[in-house]
C-alpha cells in the first residue's frame, strides 16, 4: 500500500528562484515577473489580513525575516494541491470561523475547544529559522504561544507519553482531498513525543507578521516545531490527542524509509535521494548561494538533550 503513494517528484525540490526564472522566462515577462505568477486576487499582501496584538520577543532578533510574499506565495499544503503555488492560489476557499479543536486522549480536561479558548489575546512573535526537507529554508516571524501552555491548561495524565495532531477534512473546501488523484492519506496528521511538545521553543502559531496566519500557512492553527523538517509544522489543526504509544504520521506512511518519525533537522544525515547538508534560502535571489544547514536547524544548544544517548542516524 505505501508504495501506491508517490515520492516527492523533483520538480518539487526546485529552488525557487530557477523555478521562478523558468516562469518569468515562459512568460517573456521582465522583473515584474520575478515575484510569483498568481492571480493577484488570491495572493494574500502583508496588511490584508487582521492584525494580531503582539509581544516582541528575543527570538530570532539577529534572523532576517524572509519576505511576506515567500512565505506566504510558496508552500506546501497538499490538501490545496502538491504544486508549491496551489496553496495561495487555492486556499482561499478553506472556513476557518468557526473553529473547534478536540482535545482528547490521555488528560484531565479534554473537550471541544473554541478557538478562542485556546489562543491568548496577546501573542508572542518569535522569529525562528524553518527548513524544509527538500533542501529550501526561510526565517519567519511567527505569532503565537507556546503548545506547553495549551498542554498545561488540558492536564496530561501520568501515562501520556505522545501527542497526535491531525489536520480537518473537509474536501469540499480542500480540492486536494477531492479528486481522483490523492497524493497523500487523510487526515494528515503528526505528532511529538510529550517532552518535545512541552519544549519552550515549540509553539502553535496564529499568525505570521502580525497578522492572522493566510490561509495557505496553515490558517487558523498550525504547530511550528523550528528544529525539525518543516513537514512536522503541521496545518489547519482540528485535534490534538494525548496517547501513550507512538502516533502515525502522514510523510512516514507515505514513504517510511525516507521519512522517520522524529525528522530533526540534521546535516550529517541524508535524506536517501537529496543531501540535507546545505539549503537554499527562499528570496534571496537568482545568484545567491546555498548556505550550510545547521544541527538541529541552529537549535542544538537548547534542544540537543532531549535526544542525548539517541543514535540519530537509526532514529531520523
Ligand atoms: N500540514 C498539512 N495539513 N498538509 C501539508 O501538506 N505540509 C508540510 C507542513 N504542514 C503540510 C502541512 C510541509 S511538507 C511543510 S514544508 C510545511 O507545512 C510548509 O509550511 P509553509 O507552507 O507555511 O511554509
Amino acid at each position: 500500500m505505501v508504495s501506491n503513494f508517490p515520492k516527492i517528484p523533483s520538480s518539487l525540490i526546485t529552488p525557487k528562484e530557477v523555478w521562478m526564472n523558468r516562469r518569468s522566462l515562459l512568460a517573456g515577462a521582465g522583473a515584474a515577473a520575478m515575484m510569483p505568477a498568481l492571480g493577484t486576487e488570491a495572493m494574500a499582501k502583508l496588511g490584508d489580513l487582521p492584525k494580531l496584538e503582539t509581544t516582541k520577543t528575543d527570538f530570532g532578533k539577529d534572523l532576517k525575516p524572509t519576505a511576506y510574499d515567500y512565505v506566504t506565495g510558496y508552500n506546501n499544503f497538499y490538501e490545496f494541491g502538491t504544486g508549491k503555488e496551489d496553496p495561495a492560489a487555492n486556499a482561499h476557499t478553506l472556513t476557518t470561523k468557526p473553529w473547534t479543536v478536540k482535545i482528547d486522549g490521555l488528560v484531565n480536561k479534554p473537550g471541544d475547544y473554541a478557538l478562542e479558548d485556546i489562543v491568548p489575546k496577546v501573542v508572542e512573535e518569535r522569529i525562528y529559522r524553518f527548513r524544509c526537507v527538500e533542501a529550501w529554508s526561510m526565517v519567519v516571524p511567527w505569532d503565537g504561544f507556546p503548545l506547553a501552555d495549551l498542554l498545561a491548561k488540558v492536564e496530561p495524565q501520568g501515562s501520556a507519553k505522545y501527542v497526535a495532531f491531525e489536520t480537518l477534512v473537509r474536501p469540499e473546501e480542500m480540492p486536494g482531498q477531492n479528486g481522483y488523484f490523492q497524493a497523500l492519506p487523510w487526515p494528515y496528521v503528526e505528532g511529538l513525543r510529550l517532552d518535545e511538545a512541552m519544549h519552550p521553543l515549540t509553539i502553535l502559531a496564529n499568525g505570521l507578521y502580525g497578522e492572522e496566519l493566510p490561509n495557505q500557512n496553515g490558517a487558523p492553527l498550525r504547530l511550528v516545531v523550528p528544529w525539525k523538517y518543516g513537514f512536522k509544522s503541521i496545518k489547519s489543526i482540528v485535534r490534538i490527542t494525548l496517547t501513550e504509544k507512538q502516533p502515525p504520521t502522514t510523510w512516514n506512511i507515505a514513504g517510511p524509509s525516507e521519512y522517520g518519525f522524529y525528522s530533526n533537522v540534521n546535516p550529517n544525515v541524508d535524506h536517501p535521494r537529496w543531501s540535507q547538508a546545505t539549503e537554499r534560502p527562499l528570496g534571496g535571489g537568482l545568484l545567491s548561494s546555498n548556505q550550510d544547514t545547521l544541527m538541529f536547524n541552529g537549535y542544538e544548544e537548547q534542544v540537543a538533550s532531549l535526544y542525548a544517548g539517541m543514535d540519530l542516524k537509526v532514529n531520523f
